[in-house]
């Protein structure tokens, strides 16, 4: 089957993020699909269903292929971030901190994950386009790199940094006036976009921080967006990047970052045919280093912050196969224990997935179908027309390449209570979240007393 990539020792080709299927993907003896040395129908058996499953040596193989190839591409120093809003959780950033990467984090919660994950502070990047004074001050008394976003960043930092204390670390994010291809709501490189400050806005804020004794700048950050296939926009960034760079070193800003954002694509079908970590780390290390070359500056600290390209193919989620409904002549749709609630990508950004059954996976499809969530909402489908063999209820249907913007991205929509999550490696699985109960909705429901019904 074409979703099955054998694991590949070529470094590009095995790239996780080329591969549909988690790298330790195989099938057993009994021919069923088994992830890190586990079969599926037997994780859906112990944790039931829906359940999310990452596979930890497609994490940690993705990590390595972004150090290793910062080191072997860019000659200065670098840092790989994890944007943890890709997909954020304890046994994540614990990983993340063991494969020795930085994290970036956007809000109270997942600064707080990536503290007790174990990510030392001084790799942790704070973003965020209306962060609340109590993050900024959470974020400050951690000494973590503090993104300014805007004016309304610099006013509150204002009043939280007392005189004479410790400065803040500030990388200014800008936007670079980049576009590429991409859903629109996902972009956000362009002149039209809620984050950052405008590049024409950025010398006034070289200005205005000369008088500014409680903070340094001592970096630059732009994104350009995600789900990206082409490496062109990330060769023009380094130029929009160093020439600023420039400017603010002159202004005598101690600039020794540049934050070049994330955005590499991932495989989620086989039409998709993004480029390998290892080149896309190569086009961004190479092309910052001949701008600088170009303009004289001394290499700053190239850091980077992929999310997607790090968890998502390392994830999957097995649903169990439910009702069936035949429209003769138009379409049969097969409906599964979960949908929009755990995975929101289909209906926000049409977003294509490739699926099998856990226990036939070499069974090529025979049956035409559209897997339906459970919600209430037409729109809530998983995949449209796809092929598999003809399926009965109670079967369980895999969905490769959920481990990014699924878990993180979930809701309790119809009060749904949220899967769980297990983790993978050398033939064994632990649970990393439990699964939701109703009452775990209900806890913040309150019924003040005047509602209460008197016999
Ligand atoms: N850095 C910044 C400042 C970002 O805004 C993002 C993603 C990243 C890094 C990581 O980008 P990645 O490497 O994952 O492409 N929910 C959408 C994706 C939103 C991306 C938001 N920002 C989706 O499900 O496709």
């Amino acid at each position: 089957m074409s979703i099955l990539i054998p694991f590949e020792k070529d470094l590009d080709k095995a790239s996780p993020n080329r591969n549909i299927a988690p790298l330790t993907t195989e099938i057993d003896s009994e021919e069923r699909l088994c992830v890190g040395g586990v079969s599926l129908s037997s994780l859906a058996k112990q944790y039931g269903t829906p359940l999310y499953v990452l596979d930890e040596l497609t994490i940690r193989k993705s990590c390595k292929e972004y150090c290793d190839s910062l080191k072997k591409h860019y000659p200065g120093k670098s840092t790989a971030l994890y944007a943890s809003k890709a997909n954020s959780s304890l046994v994540l950033s614990s990983i993340i901190a063991s494969e020795g990467m930085g994290i970036d984090v956007v809000s109270e919660g997942e600064l707080i994950t990536a503290i007790k994950g174990g990510v030392p502070s001084n790799k942790i990047v704070f973003h965020g386009n209306n962060k609340s004074i109590s993050e900024l001050r959470l974020a400050y008394d951690n000494d973590v790199i503090i993104v300014l976003d805007n004016q309304y960043d610099i006013k509150q930092l204002a009043n939280i940094v007392k005189p004479g204390e410790r400065k803040a670390r500030l990388i200014v994010r800008f936007t670079p006036g980049i576009e590429c291809h991409t859903h629109e709501y996902i972009k956000t490189g362009m002149i039209d976009s809620k984050f950052g400050f405008n590049a024409d806005e950025l010398e006034s804020i070289f200005i205005q921080f000369k008088k500014i004794e409680w903070g340094n700048i001592i970096g630059l950050h732009a994104h350009i967006g995600s789900q990206i296939f082409e490496v062109q926009p990330h060769r023009d960034l380094a130029d929009v990047m160093v020439k600023i760079l420039e400017v603010g070193r002159n202004y005598g800003h101690p600039i020794d970052i540049l934050n070049v954002g994330g955005g590499l694509g991932i495989k989620y079908t086989s039409s998709d045919d993004p480029p390998s970590i290892n080149s896309w780390v190569k086009v961004v290390s190479e092309s910052l280093y001949e701008a600088c070359e170009n303009r004289s500056q001394k290499l700053p600290l190239l850091m980077c912050e992929p999310g997607r390209s790090i968890v998502g193919t390392a994830g999957l989620t097995i649903y169990s196969v439910g009702s069936k409904k035949e429209i003769p002549g138009i379409k049969t749709y097969l409906a599964v224990d979960g949908g929009m609630s755990d995975n929101p990508r289909p209906i926000t950004y049409q977003s294509k997935y490739s699926t099998c059954l856990a226990d036939r996976p070499l069974l090529s499809g025979n049956k035409r179908v559209t897997i339906a969530g459970k919600h209430c909402e037409s729109g809530d489908v998983l995949l449209n027309d796809v092929l598999i063999p003809d399926c009965n209820g109670g079967e369980i249907l895999v969905v490769f390449g959920t481990g990014a913007y699924n878990s993180s991205m979930s809701s309790n929509y119809n009060r749904i209570p949220k899967p769980a999550s297990v983790i993978v490696s050398k033939s064994n699985a632990d649970l990393v979240q439990r699964r939701e109960c109703p009452e775990d909705i209900l806890r913040n429901d309150i019924l003040p007393d005047r509602f209460i019904a008197k016999d």
